[in-house]
């Protein structure tokens, strides 16, 4: 059995009314690795929204957004190496995707360092994207990797 393959027990996802996104089953590919690493993103997203509605000082969001920004890309490099390995067809399109994604976090590291402030807005639209992304372009992923498997 392939590692990615391999269910993992999920960790609860912090449900605050106040986070941007929200874990729904149908984000589910099936793939375990994948799908911990996705409910990895939705904490680090959460957590950063939660310090943000704390009102912590633009400061001690660093700490978060960095955090946030690593999970992100490690977990593109992991979707990136599956695709790759696969021989999946719309990987460069699917890569595009998480460059663009990663820029927008990068985005709001570099306002940081020049002392300006993280808006929730942003945090909202990040979450919307991601939810879009895992349910359209990681789905289909997910799907060709899937029946690599089953055939
Ligand atoms: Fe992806
Ligand atoms: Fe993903």
């Amino acid at each position: 059995m392939l590692w990615y393959s391999l269910h993992v027990n999920p960790a609860p996802v912090p449900r605050s009314a106040k986070s941007p996104v929200r874990w729904r089953p149908e984000l589910e590919t099936g793939l375990g690795a994948i799908d911990q690493q996705h409910r990895e993103l939705f904490e680090a997203l959460a957590r950063l929204a939660g310090d943000l509605e704390a009102g912590m000082p633009g400061t001690l969001l660093d700490e978060p957004l960095a955090a946030l920004a690593r999970h992100l890309i490690k977990h593109c490099q992991t979707e990136e190496s599956l695709m790759k390995e696969a021989g999946f067809p719309g990987r460069v399109a699917h890569a595009n995707q998480h460059q663009e994604v990663v820029l927008r976090v990068r985005d709001l590291q570099y306002r940081r360092m020049k002392g300006q402030a993280v808006g929730r807005d942003a945090l909202v639209e990040l979450g919307a994207w991601l939810e879009q992304h895992i349910g359209e372009a990681d789905q289909a992923m997910a799907g060709y990797l899937r029946s690599l498997h089953t055939a």
